[in-house]
């Protein structure tokens, strides 16, 4: 077994061993001396050196994120097709080192050959700071570990109704009134419980740009979200005329599920108003500001579960209705999609859109779907068939957030984001998968990484790994060689009796109990399993 996640395209184990002393000369051709640096500075164990033991060359033609690693008894060779598969390398190499034995200061690196690319281009991660903020140390920690398991996107839900965490200069309120709330509820969806104290923060443009830039380096791509029409009420609370009604609206401290409701609370749950101009004005100034922060291609303007009751009763909305002859609300909120579609692609920008906007008539194929559901989406596949592309988060494979007792570890492993989703014919259009750890129940590192690990290194395997090369045995064996590394990152990743539990069907009281009232039963169980297996070791 050659320790790697995700596991490479190809892994031949030849005999033999190199030594590999702790301080190891590496190499490289002149037009790879700038990618050496950071390749020493990611493996750590190396120096650069005239004629090292490690050798980086470069592939003969050139090939997006793919490398070859040969490791021989004399030597190790690294081709690279480009400089993300030369980082690649480097964490693959990182990996193999981690678990190789030493003898006197020196790896004994098993020899072997191993050629590799990714299935998808698209591989991501996404997490919702908008209902906790963790701030610049978590996410680059994060950023890290992503870049660590070959994922190469990081999805950034930066504003929702229970907060907006980015400064817009134009817009000072959005962070000076849409940062803060005033409480948080606690323990799970239908339990009124609070936290009792305010929760805030937000970063500055500086700062967003230091993580861009620090994500570039790791060849990581920050798509951005502003969720738009609905998940909106920090926006409304900052600025009320952008709601049907201008009637005051605090920045929410609840987190949907019954609790609004259990609390008497009315108007939570609204959408912007698609009938007023100042909307559009508001919403082209906010993205102008982030197009120019993040230079990814992709915005994603979320689109989700918008409620419409209030577009039928609002002149402004009706009237847009009639003067752009839309029949329904559901056209409404096509023609809201399209119009900022056609400001972001002026701007050189694809949008990106959770899949209940797919069911817009008339929405542009340019935009692509985010497929989250947990039900089967009837709009999905026209859409493909239109030309549409789509990325896969299924809530069933990929909801980092939920407990492990509903999701465990194979739940996400198993899910193949083409098979059975949609038909074959459409593969290509599939750009590619997604995990997500939405934070209503999430407030520290330590949950954030529970709830993420190991599920995030079965999701680096489903979206680099080619399904023929799977294996959920060989995976596990694979990741306890990996938590030696995680161990030393300090990741408080879940136990196996926690991320692989058995007899889902005896535990579905228990699983009912913990989602709606006690969602860190899972992390205080996790701590136990953790001292227990600190005293055994
Ligand atoms: C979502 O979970 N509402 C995208
Ligand atoms: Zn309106």
């Amino acid at each position: 077994m050659i320790p790697v996640i995700p596991r490479p395209q190809k892994a031949i184990e030849k005999p033999g061993v190199l030594l590999l002393p702790e301080i190891a000369g590496v190499c490289a051709e002149k037009k790879l001396e700038k990618e050496l640096t950071f390749f020493l500075e990611t493996v750590g164990v190396f120096a650069p050196s005239k004629n090292g033991i490690i050798h980086l060359v470069s592939m003969r033609e050139e090939r997006k994120e793919a490398y070859r690693l040969i490791v021989t008894e004399k030597e190790i060779v690294i081709e690279a097709g480009d400089s993300a598969g030369l980082f690649y390398a480097a964490q693959t190499l990182r990996q193999i080192l981690f678990s190789c034995e030493k003898k006197d200061g020196a790896f004994l690196v098993p020899c072997c050959e191993i050629e590799d690319s990714p299935r998808y281009a698209y591989r991501s991660i996404e997490l919702d700071e908008a209902r906790h903020f963790f701030g610049m140390d978590a996410v680059k920690q994060l950023l890290d570990l992503m870049a660590q398991y070959k994922i190469n996107v990081f999805h950034w839900h930066l504003t929702d109704d229970q907060g907006w965490r980015v400064e817009i200069k134009k817009y000072p309120l959005l962070t000076e009134i849409g940062s803060k709330r005033r409480d948080s509820t606690v323990g799970g969806w239908n339990r009124l419980a609070f936290e009792g104290k305010p929760h805030s923060g937000y970063y500055t443009q500086d700062q967003i740009r230091e993580i861009v830039s620090y994500a570039a380096k790791r060849h990581i791509m920050i798509v951005p979200e502003i969720d738009m029409p609905a998940h909106f009420a920090a926006a409304f609370a900052s600025y009320p005329y952008l709601a049907c009604r201008e009637i005051p609206c605090e920045v929410q401290w609840h987190f949907g599920g019954r609790t609004p409701l259990l609390a008497g609370l009315r108007h939570w749950n609204r959408s912007a108003c698609i009938g007023k101009d100042s909307t559009f004005t508001f919403i082209f100034d906010v993205l102008e500001e982030l197009f120019s922060l993040f230079p990814a291609p992709y915005f994603h303007i979320g689109g989700d579960e918008a409620p419409k009751d209030e577009w039928k009763k609002c002149p402004h909305c009706q009237k847009r209705m009639r003067q752009e002859h839309l029949d329904s609300v559901e056209e409404l909120q096509g023609y809201f999609d399209n119009r900022v579609n056609a400001f972001a692609k002026q701007h050189g920008k694809r949008l990106i859109v959770w899949n209940e906007a797919l069911a817009a008539k008339g929405l542009d194929s340019s935009v692509i779907g985010q497929y989250w559901t947990v039900e089967w989406d009837k709009n999905v596949e026209p859409y493909l068939q239109k030309g549409g592309d789509l990325i896969v988060c299924k809530h069933q494979a990929c909801y980092f957030d939920m407990c492990y007792g509903q999701y465990p570890l194979w739940n996400t492993y198993c899910f193949d984001p083409t098979a059975r989703l949609v038909p074959k014919k459409y593969d290509r259009q599939i750009l590619g998968v997604e995990g997500l750890l939405w934070t209503e129940w999430v407030s520290t590192a330590e949950k954030l990484q529970m709830q993420l690990f190991p599920r995030m290194l079965a999701l680096a395997e489903i979206a680099w790994t080619l399904p023929q090369n799977k294996d959920f045995s060989d995976f596990v064996a694979r990741m306890h060689e990996n938590e030696k590394l995680l161990d030393a990152l300090g990741v408080n990743y879940a136990e196996d009796p926690i991320a692989m539990p058995r007899g889902y069907q005896h535990r579905k009281k228990l699983i009912n109990r913990w989602y709606y009232k006690e969602q860190d039963w899972e992390l205080r169980k996790n701590r136990e399993l953790k001292v227990r297996k600190k005293k055994q070791s």
